[in-house]
């Protein structure tokens, strides 16, 4: 069997053809332009593109946007002052603190000072709650964007036994809870390993959708597969440079080997990166809404 590719660049252009629709009727209707507040604390270079990727994305849907980058030495105090700041400005009605942030400053207390209603990362411990319950504001934006990448790629979620590979609070933790909603678009069988878990394999091989995000280039290889599995590798590691000086990303799967045994599976890069940016637009709309009674 060779797998379909599942292209989060497609997908991704599908839905920001209709948040496109969206955001036009806002203003045309409501005269409401969505905010989004970028903060990047330090110079390291994954996070400049990442941050610079959400202000190109933010512009190209005319999402009014505000980047603040701050130096490395910023305290947590400045920090803390500032969000304070975008918590109280009526034109950001999404605040999002690229992480991670430098070690002296406590990454807990920045999170919990976002106003829960302009937290569009979902990272807020009322919003991470509120996931818990069934009734999120806001889902995070790379775990809503795998769920969407199943979704639009026509796999049967409901009833499957998905199996997820890493526990960080981003992804590992939101992603496990998201699919184990009774809810459509949902109501897996989820199972969660980590690097306590005695056998890996024996939970990989038994996943009809298999989620990676290890951190760790090939921690997936086809003998750890089933044949007919649905892949989604989460991982960018950046494994070298091109003569150029870009840097050269893999995911956590062995693609070439595992594609070979999988039904579907997401390439890197071109895969949950580009859907994970388009979440963190549509969360952007659905504060702006939420802030003016509309959602
Ligand atoms: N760093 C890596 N992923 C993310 C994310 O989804 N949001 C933020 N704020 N920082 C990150």
């Amino acid at each position: 069997m060779t797998a379909q590719i599942i292209s989060g660049t497609e997908i991704a252009k599908q839905i920001r053809e209709e948040l496109k629709q969206e955001i036009t009727e806002l203003k045309e209707k409501h005269n409401l332009i969505p905010g989004l507040a970028t903060v990047l604390v330090g110079e390291d270079p994954a996070s400049q593109v990442y941050v610079g990727q959400k202000e190109k994305a933010s512009l190209a849907l005319s999402i009014y946007s505000e980047r603040h980058d701050l130096s490395a030495d910023t305290s947590e105090e400045e920090l803390l002052s500032l969000i304070d700041r975008l918590n109280k400005d009526p034109k950001i009605h999404g605040i999002l603190v690229q992480l991670p942030l430098p070690k002296h400053i406590n990454e807990t207390r920045v999170l919990y000072a976002i106003d829960p209603k302009k937290d569009v990362d979902g990272f807020h411990p009322v919003n991470v709650g509120k996931l818990m319950i069934g009734e999120p504001d806001y889902l995070p934006c790379t775990p809503h964007g795998i769920q969407q990448l199943l979704i639009r790629s026509g796999v049967k979620i409901e009833g499957s036994e998905v199996v997820v590979v890493g526990r960080s609070n981003i992804v590992g933790k939101p992603i496990a809870n998201i699919l184990l909603q009774k809810k459509e678009g949902a109501n897996a069988t989820v199972t969660v390993c980590h690097t306590g878990t005695r056998d890996i394999s024996f939970h990989t091989k038994r996943a009809d959708i298999l989620i990676v995000a290890a951190g760790k280039p090939k921690a997936i290889t086809a003998d750890m597969v089933k044949e007919g599995v649905v892949v989604i590798d989460v991982g960018v590691n950046r494994i070298g440079k091109t003569a150029e000086g870009k840097a050269i990303l893999a995911g956590d799967v062995d693609f070439e080997a595992v594609k070979e045994k999988a039904k579907a599976i997401t390439p890197v890069p071109g895969g949950v990166g580009p859907i994970t940016i388009i979440m963190l637009m549509l969360n952007t709309v659905k504060a702006a809404k939420l802030s003016a009674g509309l959602a």
